[in-house]
């Protein structure tokens, strides 16, 4: 097993991207911690784990509100009391329940807070603590969930693609001030539309070909685990990965 006893934590994981690496560092050997933003939810995945108690922390939280990000990281400490790897997934391209993507000439600043609020500033929150705990035993491998669209922009999408772009500089800043630490901060985006439940329940994409939500674990899993000892700094394509390790990426069509 690849992640065997590494304590390893996932926001946003009760369901899309961030369940399935949540499963993938489970199936691998790790302590997993679940964030999400319901109790229940959160509740939910931990049975759907399957972990022993020991093995597992469910919590609700907020990745924007700064007292739940503390306390949430003063749980991980009391449990566990080291972090080895912290995945930041939570985000969406568009507020939920809001009108459909606008241009940013038409951009309400509300929508645009919400955004950034949750993509940018919960990813550096939850860094912000979870590099304390690292530097404290000197390791630990953060990654960062990114998008095509933080290299690339797209109409319709300011709030998204400023988001991703900061996201993908705040790493490598990371990387530079961690390195000394043997803490590796990297990106990692799937490399194109996932079906996910959110993905699908958007109209919009009916009969649209998006990638299998699964298409995460593998390169999630190396960038977690030791395999990937100096790698920091990069930005990682999942299908990219999969295929040049010839792991077959499945397509599925909404
Ligand atoms: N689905 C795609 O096509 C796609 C493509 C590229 C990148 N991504 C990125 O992958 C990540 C996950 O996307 P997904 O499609 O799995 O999304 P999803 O909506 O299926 O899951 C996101 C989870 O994050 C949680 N969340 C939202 N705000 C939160 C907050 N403030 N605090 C804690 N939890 C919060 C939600 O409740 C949800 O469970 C995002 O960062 C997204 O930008 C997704």
């Amino acid at each position: 097993m690849k992640l065997s006893d590494k304590v390893a934590g996932v926001t946003g994981s009760v369901r899309g991207l961030g369940w399935e690496m949540a499963q993938a560092f489970a199936e691998e050997g790790a302590k997993v911690i679940i964030c999400d933003l319901d109790q229940g939810d959160v509740d939910g995945a931990v049975t759907r784990l399957g972990l022993a108690p020991g093995r597992v922390l469910g919590l609700k939280a907020n990745v924007t509100v700064e007292q739940d990000v503390l306390n949430f990281f003063q749980r991980i400490k009391e449990k566990f009391g080291r972090l080895d790897v912290w995945v930041n997934n939570a985000g969406f391209s568009w507020p939920p329940k809001r009108p459909a993507q606008l241009e940013v000439v038409d951009t309400q600043l509300e929508d645009w807070l919400q955004v950034l609020n949750t993509n940018l500033t919960g990813t550096f929150l939850c860094c912000r603590e979870a590099l304390k705990i690292m530097r404290v035993h000197r390791s630990g491998s953060i990654i960062n969930i990114t998008s095509n669209h933080g290299k690339e922009g797209r109409a319709r999408m300011g709030p998204y693609c400023a988001s991703k772009f900061g996201i993908e500089g705040l790493t490598q800043v990371m990387a530079l001030e961690n390195s000394a630490f043997n803490i590796r901060v990297n990106a990692l985006k799937p490399g194109g539309a996932v079906a996910t439940e959110r993905h699908r329940s958007n109209p919009r994409n009916k009969g649209k070909k998006a990638l299998e939500p699964r298409v995460i674990r593998n390169c999630a899993v190396y960038l977690a685990s030791d395999e990937a000892t100096g790698i920091t700094s990069q930005s990682f394509d999942a299908t990219e990965w999969n295929n040049q390790h010839g792991i077959k990426v499945h397509y599925t069509t909404e």
